[in-house]
């Protein structure tokens, strides 16, 4: 099906089932424990040997010797898979970091071998008899120190557009501000596990994986294994956060080790290793640039992000989103990336915006200041209906052209799908009784509190992928949905049984939904905060096919039936619509493809960001009283589980604004808080109220559904709210996240 125009009315406009809040359909098998994520299938590998993943001792350089002897004849070992055995283990795909190292060392705890035993426990133990020499490496671990080396990257050109140094010169209020944002792990509960199983020369892996897509693909070119012969599921993952977006070692090295073994093989990444053996969200080092006129009106926007990456590595693109968020007409937009060897900077919870707010939403609420203005009300009079770096995107060429480019007026422009940030701004500000703010710093006071409000814009891409679905209709009525969608307690499940029970006018309880297998249609999966929008759209098509073919069989005029209460209906006709699969059950598989609506429109989902803080004069400890988070992200397909999305996010980014930090040891080249003792996490206890609101938004640029992904939204412009919140309770601006009380002192 081809999805080429805004959607008009269709079946799911009803919101009979779709758009109303519902559990998760697979929350009791989760909360009663018999939920069986990877590392826990033993029905599928019964007979299964351990892996034991072990890590490099060194961040750069090669391993100048390896003795196996004592490990090998150590009880219960099976195999010792390294570089010297392993065959050859490639670098590509979404994961750039070598899965097996040898003899060269990339990064620390980079996987040097996998121990395997009949247990784990022999397998933990004969890891440690294995005797590595090193010869150690000169390594760059610094940020700052690297800059010198930094580069362009192709993933983020650079953006001039009309005069920006003229214009910010010339500005009669401005802000030049630096702010930097630390390493940050996203130490999801699931650790990275899998088992692989070999039948034949067949691969199969049960593995925590978001995109069992993207996981089958890169496996195949890792290992040098047809795709055809690899099936990947991942039925159940107890979080990624984007660092499971694509296969790391415990999936490559189970797989080799089940392959030298002949036993079915299972890895779980033990905490300590996670850090630095799988990816991390980059520090970055911003500088943002603003310049505006008396009344508020920006006409430079300036804003350089550094990060650093192993070689072959990406940017963390954090000034990206600056491209999109406010008018003005003369731009810069510099992305950097330095190399260092420290472990893999990768996705993580809304890479680009998390950070990036992180420094502009700062810089906002700075000028706001300086202007003497309400920081929502400057935000409100910065809006843009159409992309403002458009047109000249990169080209710096034609500044004659490029300026003076805001506006409706100009056509050249695209317009965003919908954008409801003004409102998101304004509702928030509303609901959380931000006039009782008092732009004064310190002014507000509770006892021994500080009492301070902040906010802050957010925003967040709405990616729309090709989705494909195959739905089936047996004699009792019920429906099952199959797509290679993944759910890692986001509530892809839940969503997607609404969608398919929309279209076929059932109630969700007659849906059966079946994700996470790469033997099902693909449909993208659990990324990019694209999956509700994409896999959802999938299944439409899939649903919109099976309602031709039931309707047909059934002797209807397909073109006006409707399909509602568990029947076909047309005139005063009306059938059960189990009848139409007395004899045999009906399948039906579809695809949703796209012609250009995503180059036509700019699609993003907006939001709006308020918190409320207390800092202790005397100690600064710093509490968050409550938060509010105003969403503006399409058709909500289930407040509950949308909401719960959210409020995920919100959390998050309470952690990189007070707490989350990887310490990187700069001699030697790790991340040295490797656990959850270490690095901090928000707990309940620090989240003591929050409130989400979404308004009633329908984008039909996206698919029929309308809807669009919000899970990521929640992250972005959090920390920043955080931040100003802080300031406004105590005077004091820290730009170096995160914001711990030590700094406020
Ligand atoms: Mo997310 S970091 O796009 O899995």
């Amino acid at each position: 099906m081809k999805f080429d125009t805004p959607a008009g009315i269709n079946p799911i406009d009803r919101e009979t089932v779709i758009g109303k809040p519902h559990p998760r359909i697979e929350g009791p098998l989760k909360t009663t424990g018999t939920a069986i994520y990877s590392y826990e299938n033993h029905a599928v590998a019964p007979n299964a040997a351990y892996g034991y993943v072990v890590g490099a001792g060194i961040a750069k350089g090669r391993i100048a010797s390896m003795n196996v002897a004592e490990a090998e004849a150590a009880p219960g070992v099976l195999a010792i898979i390294t570089a010297d055995n392993a065959g050859p283990v490639k670098s590509s795909g979404f994961y750039v970091a070598k899965p097996l190292a040898g003899p060269d060392v990339d990064h620390y705890h980079q996987a040097i071998a996998l121990v395997v035993a009949d247990t784990f426990e022999q397998a933990r133990a004969a890891a440690g008899l294995i005797r590595v020499d090193y010869t150690r490496g000169k390594g760059a671990f610094d940020l700052p120190a690297a800059r010198a080396g930094a580069k362009a990257h192709q993933r983020q050109p650079d953006v001039r557009i009309g005069d920006f140094e003229g214009a910010f010169a010339k500005a009669a209020v401005k802000v030049d501000q630096t702010y930097t944002t630390p390493d940050q792990s996203h130490m999801m509960m699931e650790p990275h596990a899998t088992i692989a199983r070999w039948d034949g020369d067949e691969l199969t892996l049960w593995s925590a994986q978001q995109i069992v897509g993207w996981a089958r693909r890169d496996l195949a070119n890792k290992i040098g294994v047809p795709q055809d012969k690899i099936r990947v599921v991942a039925t159940y993952i107890g979080g990624g956060f984007g660092g499971k977006g694509s296969v790391c070692s415990d999936a490559v090295l189970a797989s080799l080790g089940a392959r030298a073994t002949g036993r079915a093989v299972k890895v779980a990444l033990p905490r300590p290793l996670m850090p630095n053996n799988t990816t991390h969200r980059a520090a970055t080092i911003q500088r943002v640039r603003l310049g505006a006129g008396k009344d508020g009106k920006l006409i430079a926007i300036g804003h350089e992000s550094l990060s650093g990456n192993l070689p072959g590595g990406g940017p963390e693109i954090a000034a990206a989103q600056t491209e999109l968020l406010y008018a003005g007409a003369n731009r810069l937009n510099l992305t950097r990336l330095a190399t260092l060897d420290l472990p893999e900077g990768n996705a993580m919870r809304a890479p680009g915006e998390a950070s990036g707010m992180m420094a502009l939403e700062v810089a906002m609420d700075e000028l706001a200041e300086k202007l003497g203005m309400d920081p929502v009300e400057l935000r409100i009079i910065n809006d843009t209906q159409v992309v403002p770096s458009d047109p000249g995107r990169g080209s710096g060429t034609d500044p004659q052209s490029a300026s003076g480019n805001q506006g409706p007026q100009k056509p050249a422009a695209r317009p965003f799908s919908t954008r409801e940030l003004v409102q998101c701004l304004r509702t928030g500000a509303d609901r959380f009784g931000w006039k009782a703010r008092d732009p004064k710093p310190g002014a507000r006071r509770d006892g021994n509190w500080l009492i301070g409000m902040g906010m802050a814009s957010a925003i967040r891409g709405a990616p729309i992928i090709p989705a494909g679905a195959r739905v089936t209709l047996d004699a009792k009525g019920m429906v099952t949905v199959e797509s290679n969608m993944t759910d890692m307690g986001t509530g892809s499940y839940t969503i997607i049984g609404q969608t398919a029970a929309e279209m076929m006018g059932l109630p969700l309880d007659r849906i059966i939904v079946k994700l996470a297998d790469t033997r099902f249609p693909e449909a993208f999966g659990g990324g990019g905060q694209a999956g509700a929008a994409t896999a959802t759209a999938g299944v439409y098509a899939a649903c919109v096919k099976l309602r031709e073919v039931v309707a047909t069989s059934l002797g209807f005029n397909s073109g006006d039936v409707e399909f509602a209460d568990g029947e076909v209906r047309s005139g005063n006709r009306r059938v059960p619509l189990a009848g139409a699969a007395k004899a045999k059950p009906i399948t039906a598989e579809d695809k949703m493809e796209y012609g250009d609506l995503s180059k036509r429109y700019e699609q993003q989902t907006f939001g709006a960001h308020f918190c409320e803080v207390g800092v202790d004069a005397w100690t600064g400890e710093i509490r968050i009283r409550r938060m509010l988070a105003v969403c503006a992200a399409g058709r909500i397909l289930n407040p509950t589980t949308a909401r719960s999305q959210v409020i995920g996010g919100m959390v998050m980014g309470a952690g990189a604004a007070l707490m989350e930090e990887l310490a990187v040891d700069k001699r030697f080249g790790f991340f040295v808080n490797h656990d959850l003792a270490s690095y901090e996490v928000p707990v309940h206890a620090d989240i003591p109220h929050q409130d989400v609101f979404f308004l009633d938004e329908l984008d039909p640029t996206m698919s029929p559904l309308k809807a669009k992904g919000v899970g990521e939204l929640g992250i972005s412009g959090v920390a920043p709210a955080i931040a100003n919140a802080i300031y406004n309770a105590t005077g004091i601006r820290v730009r170096e996240y995160p914001l711990t009380l030590d700094k406020h002192l």
